[in-house]
This record gives structure tokens, sequence and C-alpha cells, in this order.
């Protein structure tokens, strides 16, 4: 008697205990989350890690800007004792836009219940999407204060969909799957933001070589860099977020808007000069066809045909030297000693994106426009992307590299820096010291 009695009293005291610690965890509240960002030397894809599952395992995720929430391959090694597949018609299912529902004829496994709905988790690379199901699961990522990161929090029920092991193909090695910070309610942004109460907003600033990271940061600013570089709202341009109104994923259900983020290029300048192009082409237009967007999954900047041409003419005429022969996937290249150096790179004509006026340009510096293909060989750095593309304009990596953006998901705004190696900083310095 008197030593269940006791058993009691320690049982009770042990619950009181451990319901403490957890509501001392659930009641930290993170300013902002932070995810480190490298690139893949030989893929050039911009890459993360989260770590997620119980037990937690760090999961590497190609970074995909536009893509529409995180998928991983849950067909091999996905072990997890807090995995939850979402039932059908569930609120998990209509925040995803869901309204499907299915059963699995295999045994019980991640990815293969009866009665959930699920998604198409999309490889954005290969453009190869399949169809899986939607689930929750613990993740876990450091909280950040905009200048260090913080103690790890964590996400019980973080939505995702259970991709396929052969949707894996042609990232990089040792990924697992992609991570979408896009215009969805499934997004990793929109996820953080409404588990931890912080604005919806996100910065990506991504580093230009393969050796340092670059960061992600969920939450508003300021955001600090090394040697005490701090960006806030007035150290930001601004242009209005466009909505394209037909899906750009590989596959979707019909009425579903892209997930991407596009914005309103008017004309481009190279050396304050106005390029000749055909404006319609910079519009989106009723079917989704059109217009400029920004992507992580392509290495560099790729230019409807006619574009193409108007911008590389142009631009080898502004420089006025010599041409060499040019260097796949690139047209034009220079012999890298006719260039001179700058503190933002080779020092060729400035071009700029002009947005929603005259007074409205992203100007981009040889740092981002120019690409060295082996030792003396720079070219432009942009692609041809074809007659009648989907998207016109497709900002890549490689321009945005040591650019600090950020993205206001409530305000439907870009906010950006044009090149941070002006003021003597790099996306490779945030100061990655633990605080917590
Ligand atoms: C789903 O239900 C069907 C029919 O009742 C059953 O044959 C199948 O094994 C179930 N699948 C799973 C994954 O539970
Ligand atoms: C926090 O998470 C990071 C990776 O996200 C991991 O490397 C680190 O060990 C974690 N720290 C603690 C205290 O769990
Ligand atoms: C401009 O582009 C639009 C859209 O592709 C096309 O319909 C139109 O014919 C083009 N105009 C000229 C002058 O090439
Ligand atoms: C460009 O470089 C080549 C080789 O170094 C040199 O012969 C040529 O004179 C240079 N041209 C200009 C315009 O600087
Ligand atoms: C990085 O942050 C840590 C923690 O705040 C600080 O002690 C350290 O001095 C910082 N590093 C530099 C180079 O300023």
């Amino acid at each position: 008697m008197a030593s269940s009695c006791l058993h009691a009293i320690l049982l009770f005291s042990l619950l009181f205990i451990s319901s403490t610690i957890v509501h001392a965890q659930t009641s930290f509240r993170p300013k902002g989350l932070i995810l480190p960002v490298t690139k893949d030397a030989s893929t050039l894809q911009y890459l993360t890690q989260i770590s997620q599952r119980t037990p937690l395992v760090p999961v590497s995720l190609t970074l995909d800007l536009g893509g529409q929430f995180l998928w991983v391959d849950c067909d091999q090694g996905y072990v997890s004792s807090s995995y939850i597949p979402a039932r059908c018609r569930s609120a998990k299912c209509s925040l995803a836009g869901s309204s499907g529902c299915g059963d699995c004829f295999s045994p019980p496994s991640p990815g293969c219940n009866n009665n959930t709905c699920g998604a198409f988790p999309d490889n954005s690379i290969t453009r190869t999407a399949t169809s899986g199901e939607l689930a929750s699961d613990i993740v876990s990522v450091q909280s950040s204060n905009g200048k260090n990161p913080g103690r790890n929090v964590s996400d019980k029920d973080f939505l995702f969909v259970c991709g396929a092991t052969f949707l894996l193909n042609g990232l990089a090695s040792g990924v697992k799957g992609m991570a979408g910070l896009g215009r969805t309610r499934i997004s990793l942004p929109s996820q953080f933001s409404a588990e931890f109460s912080f604005p919806r907003k996100f910065a990506v600033c991504l580093s230009s070589t393969s050796n340092s990271k670059g960061v992600v940061l969920f939450g508003d600013g300021p955001y600090s860099f090394l040697p005490n570089r701090e960006y806030s709202s007035d150290d930001f341009s601004y242009t209005p977020l466009f909505i394209n109104p037909v899906s750009t994923a590989s596959a979707f259900s019909s009425g579903t808007p892209s997930s991407e983020y596009f914005i309103g290029v008017k004309s481009i300048k190279i050396n304050e000069k106005v390029v000749p192009i055909n404006t319609t082409l910079l519009s989106i237009d009723s079917q989704g066809v059109g217009g400029t967007k920004i992507s992580t999954v392509n290495p560099y900047t790729i230019l409807e045909t006619s574009i193409y041409n108007a911008v590389t003419n142009f631009f080898v005429k502004e420089l006025a030297i010599p041409t060499v022969p040019s260097v796949a996937p690139f047209g034009v290249c220079f012999d890298s000693r006719n260039i001179t150096s700058t503190r933002v790179g080779p020092g060729v004509p400035s071009i700029d994106l002009v947005l929603q006026n005259e007074n409205v340009f992203w100007r981009i510096f040889g740092a981002n426009s120019m690409v060295l293909v082996s030792e003396n060989v720079l070219c432009l750095g942009f692609v041809d992307g074809g007659v009648n593309p989907r998207t016109s304009i497709v900002i890549g990596g490689h321009t945005i590299e040591d650019n600090l953006l950020q993205f206001d998901l409530a305000a439907s705004r870009l906010g950006f820096t044009s090149s941070i190696l002006f003021r003597q900083t790099t996306c490779a310095n945030f100061n990655f010291t633990s605080i917590a």
C-alpha cells in the first residue's frame, strides 16, 4: 500500500517534470529559423539539410525556391515512429489543397496507407512527377535571431509528401528529396511561419562557391553578415511578386496557380541603354506563358531566343573586345585577360532588369553575369531558352548568388539588394557559430 502510494507520487512528479519541460520548449518563440545551403560542385544544385523523423535523422535536400512543399523518398530508408499519413478529407488535406482519396495495395509503410490524400511530388530539375501520400512527421531546425543560429526547435506535425526512389534521379548524390519554398500553404516558409508565429517572410542568400555555406533565413530581418553588415528594410529595393495563374509544375490539378516567384521585368538595359526586345514576352498571358521568374533549380539565367540574341549581341557590342570560341552552354565568351577585375566581379557592362518603373531596377554586375569556364575563358553566363518557352526569363542561381533576396508572402513583394559584394561581404559570411 505504502509502496504503491510512493510509486504514484513519483509517477506524478515525473509527469509534472516532463510536462514543464515540454511547456518550456513550446513557449520558446524563435524570431526565425535558419537552413544552411551549400552548392554541389558537380550538379550546381543548392543543397540543404533538415532533421526529420523519430529518431531524428539529417535529410539532405535540393533547394527549390518555387517548389510546392517538402518531398522525400519514402520507399527506401524511411524509418520513423512519428510518421502520420493524412487521412482523406482531414484539415491537413485541405491545407495542402488535396481533395483526392487513395488506397494502397502493398503492405502498409510510410507512403503506403489506406484512406489517405496525396499530392504530386515534383523533381523540378528533370521535370518528373509522381503521386505520393501526404503525411506529417517531426522536423527539427535551428532557430535564429538573424545574426547567429540558436537552439534547435521542432515542428511535430510538419506536412510533406512521400516521393519515390526513382524521383531522386538527377538530384545530387546523397539527396533524398526537395525542399520547396514556394507560394503554397504547405511550403517550408508557410508552415514555419504558422507554427512559430513569425512574419511570412524569408530571405535567401546563396554562396557562389561550393566550399562555403549560404543561408535561407525564415522570418523577418534585420539579417546580419560578417563583418557587421546588417540588412533591414531600408537596405532593400522592393518589387511586386506576381502570381502566374497556371501551375508551372510537372503535374498538377487544373486551376492550380504556379507556386513559383514571378517578378515584373519591363525592360532590360546594358550600360544603362535599352536593349530592344519584344516586351510582349515579358508579361504573363492567360495561358500562364511568358514573364520572369526566379529559380534555384536552374544554375544559369535562361532567356527566350529573341531576348537571348538581343542581349548577347548588345553586350558584345558594349564590351567591345574580341570574342573567343564559345563554350557550351554559353554563346559568347571572352579572353579573361582582356577584362579587368572589380569588387563586384569582372569589369563588364552592367545589365539592369528594369522593374515597375525606371527608378527600380535590379543591377547585375560581372560576378553575377560572367562565368569563368576555364583558366582564360570568361563567358556571359546566360543560356538560350529556345523559342516559345513557358517562361521568357528564368533568373537562375548564378545571377542571385551573393545577392540578398527577401520574399514577403503577406505583402507579395520581393526585396532585393543587388550584389552584397559592394558592401564587402558575401552570402558565405553568415556567422554560423551557434549561440544556443
Ligand atoms: C487497403 O485496403 C485494402 C482493401 O481492404 C487491403 O487489401 C489493403 O491491404 C489495404 N492496404 C493497406 C496499406 O493497409
Ligand atoms: C541542432 O541541429 C543541427 C542540425 O540541424 C545538429 O547538427 C545539432 O547537433 C543539433 N543540436 C542539438 C543540440 O541537438
Ligand atoms: C512578340 O511576342 C509575341 C508573343 O510571343 C508574339 O505574338 C508577337 O508576334 C511578337 N512580336 C514581334 C514584333 O515579333
Ligand atoms: C585581348 O587579349 C589578347 C591576348 O591576351 C591580346 O592579344 C589582345 O590585344 C587583347 N585585346 C584587347 C582589346 O585588349
Ligand atoms: C560569431 O558569433 C559568435 C557568437 O555571437 C561571436 O562570439 C563571434 O565573435 C562571431 N564571429 C565573428 C568573426 O565576429
